[in-house]
């Protein structure tokens, strides 16, 4: 047992996702709110990139001061220290998201009552199940008309491929929305329509009680208690363990906008999300309780003045306790580095700290020396997994633009790519280098920064693909067979495994009927 064990414990480290325009924003300033770490609503800006036109980048860039900010959002709730992690809005920036659901021990997926399970949820939650992220679902926007909770419910179940069981239920919606029923606390929360009102709470043991009817009239009454049969009927009891093995999703009902149902949701977040996870390391499974440090990097976040490449290093803490100016081994480089000013994020300011435990996160101001993926410890040498890296969607060759700057160009891309910005293959057939990334504006990411941070230039040209993944066998003949015939659509990745670069879902399809030995993967991990 740790002498940190009781920090350790009391730390619940987690994400709000959802598709853009759920409430992921509105729900986290609520519980900014809630933790006293933010006074007025309309202080969390961050995801506000999104309201912005696709490519306006210049508009990012200037947001992107904010979002470092608000990057980690700390706070004491009763005996609890919460961190809320935060994720890019904008699709575009989905790998981003998926990065930083590796350093989380739990997850809260909103969902709008109206517009159900949405693509972007629906790749959150693929994370989520591959990692077997203990889940909790928010479903959003009460006061509005949306669909029947029941069928929303067998949407989640089927969509995402998860069992649920509401701990709260809706009494009605839109306009003659009234509350919600905690199952899980067996009250009675009533809704008062008016924004950042506290709802009022009757304790209601039994909802067969008459009292009922007085609250919220014969017809809902005797519907709330038709539903709450079936419930019990249909889903499973709650059980805590089910939930922290990944295996079951609670779900709550709610306004986020009318601040309703929010502070239900964390008090019961707090008592049932996991504290610290042991994280599997190529070596060994690391306890957060172990005395020695250990921590990975999830994200770089580059420094917005162009003239100092500096960057923050966002670290989690998968063991022991962090301390300023102490000696940490950088495994990869394998030499000792010490940081004098590590910074933490509490009530939305940065501050350097001194110390930090498992399931915090700290910043470390870089300039260069670390990747996405990177491990620190205490002297052991120890290798957090990798971060998985998704099969990109969009493709283009990058060209050099400016012969006479080649170096800082190649420098460029591989620093980016080294801070997860996008994903860069080598064709094996013709020797060009491609970039691979989930959405456009990464293009003009790379693009802008490599000409503002190092005076490179690039061009793009056009490539057409359809996806790449990562090829492999054991069967090594098939594997030499297969890379001869598909030679021209053979890349290496920057760790140099193979890729196979689909140029159509057909061709995709026929390659792997008529290869059966070759396994296709759509993810780095695996
Ligand atoms: P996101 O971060 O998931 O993308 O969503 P965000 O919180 O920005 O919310 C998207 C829109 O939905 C916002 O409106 C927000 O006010 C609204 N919203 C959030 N929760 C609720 C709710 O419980 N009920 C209702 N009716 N609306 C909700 P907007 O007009 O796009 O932005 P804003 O100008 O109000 O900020």
């Amino acid at each position: 047992m740790s002498q940190y064990s009781e920090e350790i414990k009391r730390r619940r480290t987690f994400a709000i996702v959802s598709h853009p325009d759920a409430g992921k924003t509105t729900l986290t300033e609520k519980l900014l709110l809630f933790g006293g770490a933010i006074h007025v609503a309309g202080a969390v800006k961050s995801n506000k990139i999104k309201k912005t036109a696709t490519s306006d980048w210049m508009e990012i860039e200037k947001q992107r001061g904010i979002s470092v900010a608000t990057s980690v959002m700390a706070f004491d709730y009763e005996d609890h220290k919460v961190n809320i992690l935060d994720t890019p809005g904008h699709q575009d920036f989905a790998e981003d998201t998926f990065r930083t659901l590796t350093a989380v021990d739990s997850v809260i997926i909103v969902i709008d009552i109206a517009k159900g399970v949405e693509a972007q949820t629906r790749k959150l939650m693929e994370v989520c199940r591959m990692r077997k992220t203990p889940v909790i679902v928010f479903v959003n926007k009460m006061d509005r008309d949306g669909k029947d909770p029941f069928d929303l419910l067998d949407e989640i179940e089927e969509e995402l491929h998860i069992n649920v069981r509401p701990l709260s239920w809706p009494i009605d919606m839109g306009q003659r929305f009234k509350g919600v029923y905690n199952i899980y606390e067996q009250k009675l929360d009533l809704y008062t329509p008016s924004k950042q009102y506290v709802t009022e709470k009757i304790e209601f043991r039994d909802i067969n009680s008459p009292e009922l009817e007085n609250h919220i009239g014969d017809t809902l009454a005797d519907k709330l208690r038709a539903d709450i049969e079936l419930i019990e009927g249909v889903y499973p009891e709650f059980d805590v363990d089910t939930y922290l093995r990944g295996d079951i999703a609670p779900v709550f009902f709610g306004s986020a906008l009318n601040n309703f149902g929010v502070k239900e949701l964390l008090d019961c977040f707090v008592k049932i999300a996991p504290s610290p996870r042991p994280i599997q390391a190529v070596e060994r499974v690391v306890d957060p309780e172990e005395d020695n440090f250990t921590g990975f990097i999830f994200k770089i976040h580059a420094n917005m003045d162009p003239n100092h490449r500096s960057c923050i290093a966002f670290v989690k803490i998968c063991s022991g306790r962090f301390e300023r100016n102490a000696p940490y081994k950088h495994v990869r480089f394998g030499k000792q580095m010490r940081f004098s000013s590590p910074t933490a994020f509490m009530a939305q300011k940065k501050e350097t700290v001194d110390e930090a435990f498992a399931g915090d996160i700290i910043g470390l101001p870089d300039t260069g020396n670390f990747k996405i993926g990177d491990t620190l410890t205490g002297g052991e040498e120890l290798h957090f997994k990798g971060l998985p890296s998704f099969s990109p969607e969009m493709f283009k060759y990058i060209e050099n633009a400016d012969p006479m700057k080649a170096k800082q160009l190649n420098k460029g891309i591989e620093q980016l790519m080294d801070e997860g910005v996008a994903q860069l293959f080598t064709n094996q057939f013709n020797g060009r280098k491609i970039i691979g990334t989930v959405g456009q504006l990464q293009f003009e990411v790379i693009q802008y920064r490599l000409l503002h941070e190092y005076g490179a230039q690039c061009k793009w040209e056009p490539i057409s693909l359809y996806k790449a993944c990562w090829i492999e066998s054991e069967n090594r003949t098939a594997l030499e067979n297969f890379k001869k015939r598909k030679s021209q659509y053979m890349a290496v990745d920057k760790e140099g495994r193979d890729v196979y670069l689909a140029d159509s879902g057909y061709v995709l399809t026929m390659a792997q009927q008529d290869f059966p030995d070759i396994k296709f993967h759509f993810t780095s991990e695996f």
